[in-house]
């Protein structure tokens, strides 16, 4: 049986799938063309696409009836079409696991601090040789402690965050999701609410849900409204979750107090209209990662092994342990 992998991962994956399978990766180090994507896939039993892919109808026909999964090296599933999948039987998993989830997590506290401490412009203004001696003002930057984070999203990721906030920074954790979780209120001190609560009442606001029809620019104009403006924005979970142009326009009008962001609308562009004169990087205030959150060697080496055993298990006939649905 034949896989194709988009493109060269670390970790022992490739080698544990090719000690059973044919296994070809793209050698190229960039991402993909769509050209050599449908021409890589033909034949394929399954594919392990990265999150820079998108796998629909043509992909699958271009493989050809024979494919049996698609299993994504990534958290987030939003490139596949899963409709598309379902009706033609074909497995997608995404790869959860212990370690991206720390990643993720670990990722998206250095954001809070480095916004909150003013980490980043406090280093360039030291290395342009701007510091002229000690200032009982400069820099004045933000208290973490005993302020209000507020998750949008309990799943792993939103819980691993709230519970380095809470049990290591003394943070009130507030969180909406499309339920409740009782056990995580008892255990961290958390309250439930709708959006608008979570918004209205955070110091820290930090995304956590997957990028579904439902969640596409949940955050726009009037839930950037509703937000305090000495609040700040976090994003490690997909970019057009934000209507990157609202948050343009309230961090020009300085209606909240800074935004960081791991991934972007229109990525990889940090700037989806170039014509507007508003741009992300031009705000002192806000911190840009070039979708890193989940770059820690041994998450990469998870995700793949994940992926590998999602592949392993459909290929043998069974139900792979990471469908998404
Ligand atoms: C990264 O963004 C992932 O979804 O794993
Ligand atoms: C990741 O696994 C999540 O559910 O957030």
């Amino acid at each position: 049986m034949r896989i194709f992998i988009t493109r060269k991962i670390p970790g022992p994956a490739i080698a544990l799938l090719k000690k059973k399978y044919t296994v070809r990766v793209y050698p190229k180090n960039h991402i993909i063309s769509r050209q050599e994507l449908l021409r890589g896939v033909r034949g394929a039993h399954a594919i392990l696409p990265m999150l820079t892919e998108k796998i629909d109808k043509e992909v699958f026909s271009a493989a050809g009836s024979q494919l049996k999964i698609i299993a994504n090296y990534a958290v987030g599933f939003d490139n596949i079409d899963l409709t598309e999948a379902a009706r033609r039987h074909i497995f997608v998993t995404n790869a959860p696991g212990p370690e991206i989830v720390e990643a993720v997590a670990e990722h998206t506290i250095a954001l809070m601090f480095s916004l909150a401490k003013r980490l980043i412009e406090a280093d360039r203004f030291a290395r342009a040789g701007k510091y002229q001696g000690w200032e009982p003002e400069l820099f004045l930057d933000t208290k973490i402690s005993g302020k209000t984070l507020g998750i949008v999203g309990l799943g792993r990721i939103g819980f691993a965050v709230a519970e380095r906030a809470a049990r290591g920074m003394g943070m009130q954790v507030i969180y909406n999701d499309v339920k409740p979780n009782a056990d995580f209120e008892k255990q961290y001190g958390a309250k439930f609410g709708t959006l608008d609560f979570v918004l209205k009442k955070s110091d820290f606001v930090s995304l956590h849900v997957p990028l579904l029809p439902a969640t596409h620019h949940l955050i726009s104009d009037a839930q950037f409204k509703k937000m305090k403006k000495t609040a700040f924005l976090i994003n490690t979970a997909r970019g057009p979750v934000v209507d990157e142009h609202a948050l343009l326009i309230v961090l020009s009008k300085k209606q909240i107090a800074g935004a960081a962001l791991d991934v972007f609308e229109c990525e990889p562009s940090t700037d989806c209209d170039v014509n507007d004169h508003l741009e992300l990087k031009k705000f002192p205030n806000v911190i840009l990662t070039p979708h890193t959150a989940s770059a820690t060697f041994e998450a990469r080496a998870e995700t793949g092994m994940v992926a590998a055993k999602n592949i392993v298990a459909a290929l043998e006939g069974k139900t792979p342990p990471n469908m998404v649905k």
